[in-house]
């Protein structure tokens, strides 16, 4: 990793340390966790957060809950496992790589069931670790591809983080635009500030400018603005879940950047791995979306503007159509928006897999 990559997550002392993504810019600190339950409520209360980092963070609390009970016996260890995982479950319901990373967890403890616990703990912590390190030679060939769409010079805008901070490291349309300033091309950000957690302002923002890639930082709701005046070539954002047609949930507020590219004939890329695609729900309007607490609109902080008593909706992700969406990039290659209407990314993703 380069010297001023961040480290999301970090294996430290036999505990997994995340970054406190709810304090940055302003200080950066790592919380430690090990077990199911500290790793749960990391991701619940968004120390962690981003689809990616948080199958990652997953798949690190099997591990620390398999180590925990280590030297039970295995039909006590076996109910532990289950336990933790279906603690981890329930921390956040709309991105899918938690339920990917919990599946192939288990399905790889299941395999190890002739051994003894301690040795199946310690094959779950090396699994853990392959999944990190995975995440961020997946992100590295995404970000090769993505940074083929895009010409030299792009003002490319996002929407919330998908940067090493919501995966293991490099990011996913955070990726595209290293990868493309990597290849050497030119290349400034354009970040939605994001409300009302600011993961544009605060997290997006912060990764540009300690990597010197231009960045320059709007609401959310000057993105039209910024389309109709001719300072946007193109928009990347990352996705949570993927629906088998190509709908796409992603952050609030994806959906109305993607309508208002497609206003002004702007391409709308999607970054998403294979682990974000769920083909077990037909459309996006199967997606879970989370609904999060009033407070987070009604305030930042200590500072709250809104009046008590006023009711409030705070749906954390919306989906964004397939007919939107210029193209998906993935690991494996692109997925153009002729194909995803044709119905056809489940034979892309069963070609690739
Ligand atoms: O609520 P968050 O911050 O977890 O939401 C994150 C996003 O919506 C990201 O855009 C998405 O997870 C893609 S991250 C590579």
């Amino acid at each position: 990793m380069p010297d001023n990559a961040v480290e999301t997550l970090r294996w430290r002392s036999d505990a997994i340390e995340m970054i406190d993504q709810r304090l940055l810019p302003a200080t950066v600190t790592y919380v430690r966790c090990d077990s199911a339950a500290t790793v749960a409520e990391a991701i619940r209360s968004m120390v962690i957060r981003g689809a990616p980092a948080i199958g990652v963070a997953a798949a690190y609390g099997v591990a620390l809950e398999a180590l925990r009970h280590k030297d039970a016996d295995p039909a006590s260890f076996q109910a532990s496992l289950d336990a933790g995982i279906a603690l981890l479950a329930q921390s956040r319901p709309t991105a899918v790589n938690l339920f990917w990373a919990l599946k192939r967890m288990r399905a790889f403890a299941q395999s190890l069931a002739t051994l003894e616990p301690a040795q199946v703990a310690g094959q779950l912590l090396a699994e853990a670790h392959r999944i990190r390190e995975e995440d961020i030679r997946i992100n590295q060939d995404m970000g090769a591809y993505g940074a083929s769409l895009l010409p030299d010079g792009a003002r490319v805008m996002t929407h919330c983080n998908a940067g090493a901070l919501a995966t293991a490291g490099h990011g996913t349309a955070l990726g595209v635009f290293r990868s493309a300033v990597t290849q050497g091309k030119r290349l400034s950000v354009i970040a939605n500030e994001t409300r009302p957690f600011l993961q544009g302002a605060r997290l997006t923002a912060w990764e540009m400018v300690r990597e010197n890639i231009p960045v320059t930082l709007v609401t959310d709701n000057m993105a039209g603005y910024m389309m109709r005046s001719g300072a946007v070539d193109a928009v990347v954002v990352g996705a949570d879940r993927v629906a088998a047609n190509g709908d796409v949930a992603n952050k609030i507020g994806t959906y109305m950047v993607a309508v208002l590219a497609a206003r002004h004939n702007i391409p709308f890329y999607v970054a998403c791995p294979l682990s974000t695609i769920d083909l077990t729900l037909e459309t996006g309007d199967a997606i879970p979306i989370e609904e999060r607490d009033a407070a987070e609109v009604k305030g930042f902080r200590d500072c709250i503007w809104a009046p008590e008593g006023v009711s409030v909706r705070n749906p954390s992700f919306d989906v964004t159509p397939a007919e939107l969406v210029t193209a998906l990039i993935t690991e494996k290659g692109i997925v153009h928006n002729e194909t995803l209407m044709a119905g056809g990314l489940s034979s892309f993703v069963d070609s690739v897999s």
